[in-house]
C-alpha cells in the first residue's frame, strides 16, 4: 500500500499510524482522509495487529484540524457531503473497528483533530497538547461527529461550553474532564501508549472486538446496548479465545490467544 501522508510503523502486535503533513499541522484533506481509512482498513484486517495507536508528525500538533483551505469554498451540498463522508470513512469507521485505537494526542488536537482522537477508544495526551473545537469561530459547527461524542465524553455543560466559546484546553483540563486518560511527556507519549497497548495486546481480540461493540451500542440511538451485550456475551462462549481463556485460569498458566 502506498501512502502519502501517513505512515505506517509495525513493531510485533503494535502498529502506529502517524498523520504525516506537520507543514499543514497534519490538517486532514480528502487525500488524507481516504489514506488513513485505507490504513485503518488494512490494519483492521491483519489477525497479527492486536493494538494501533494515532498521532500526528512533529512535535506541534496531533492534527490541527479538517483543511479549512480545501473546503472554504464550498457550496451547502458539498459541506454536507464532506462530513457525511468523512463520518463513514474515518470517523465511525475507526470508532467501529474490531482493533482498539488508542490516539497519541502529541500537540494541537483541534476541530477535526479531536474529533478524530474522540473517536479512538481512548486518548493520551502529551504536556503540550492543546484540546478544541474552534469550528464556530469559522462560522461553521463540527461536522465530523463532535457534537455528539464530546457531550458524550466530558459532559453537555462542558461541551457546550467548548464548542460555543471554540477556545482551546490544556492537559489539565483534558484530564479533569476525563478528555484525555494519561498525560506523559512528549518524549514518553509513545512510549506510554505502547506499554497500555501491549496489556490490552495480551487479552482476548474475540472478546475486545464484542467490548467495543458492546460499549458503542449504548452510545447509538439504533440499538439497545444491554442486548447487544447479553448477545455478545453468549457468543464469546463459542469462541476458541474463551476455551482457552478459562483453560489457561484452571491449569494456572498464563494464556495464549490466537489472533482474530
Ligand atoms: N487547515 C489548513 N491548514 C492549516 C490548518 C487547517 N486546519 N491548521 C494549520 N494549517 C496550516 C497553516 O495555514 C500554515 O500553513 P502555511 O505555512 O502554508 O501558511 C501551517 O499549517 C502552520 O500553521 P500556523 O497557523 O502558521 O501555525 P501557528 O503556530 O501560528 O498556529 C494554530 C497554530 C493551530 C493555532 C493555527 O494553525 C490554527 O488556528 N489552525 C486552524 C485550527 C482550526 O480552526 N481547526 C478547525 C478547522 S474546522
Amino acid at each position: 500500500m502506498k501512502l502519502k501522508n501517513v505512515l505506517l510503523d509495525i513493531e510485533g502486535p503494535l502498529a502506529v499510524v502517524t498523520v504525516n503533513r506537520p507543514e499543514k499541522l497534519n490538517a486532514l484533506n480528502k487525500e488524507t482522509i481516504t489514506e488513513l481509512h485505507q490504513a485503518f482498513q488494512s490494519l483492521d484486517d491483519d489477525n497479527e495487529i492486536r493494538v494501533i495507536i494515532l498521532t500526528g508528525s512533529g512535535q506541534k500538533a496531533f492534527v490541527a484540524g479538517a483543511d479549512i483551505a480545501e473546503f472554504a469554498d464550498y457550496t451547502a451540498r458539498e459541506g454536507k457531503r464532506l462530513s457525511k463522508e468523512g463520518q463513514e470513512k474515518l470517523f465511525n469507521f475507526v470508532e467501529n473497528l474490531k482493533t482498539p485505537v488508542i490516539a497519541a494526542v502529541n500537540g494541537f488536537a483541534l476541530g477535526g483533530g479531536l474529533e478524530l482522537a474522540m473517536a479512538c477508544h481512548f486518548r493520551v495526551a502529551s504536556h503540550n497538547a492543546r484540546l478544541g473545537l474552534p469550528e464556530v469561530s469559522l462560522g461553521v459547527i463540527p461536522g465530523y461527529g463532535g457534537t455528539q461524542r464530546l457531550p458524550q465524553l466530558v459532559g453537555k455543560g462542558r461541551a457546550m461550553e467548548m464548542i460555543l466559546t471554540a477556545g482551546m484546553i490544556d492537559v489539565d483540563r483534558a484530564l479533569d474532564f476525563g478528555l484525555v486518560n494519561h498525560v506523559t511527556s512528549i518524549e514518553e507519549l509513545i512510549e506510554y501508549c505502547k506499554k497500555i497497548a501491549l496489556k490490552i495486546a495480551s487479552n482476548s481480540p474475540i472478546a475486545i472486538s464484542y467490548a467495543i461493540n458492546a460499549v458503542n451500542a449504548g452510545f447509538n440511538y439504533d440499538q439497545d446496548g444491554f442486548q447487544t451485550e447479553i448477545k455478545a456475551f453468549g457468543a464469546c462462549f463459542a469462541t476458541e479465545d474463551f476455551e482457552e481463556g478459562t483453560s489457561a485460569f484452571m491449569e494456572k498458566r498464563k494464556a495464549d490467544f490466537p489472533g482474530h
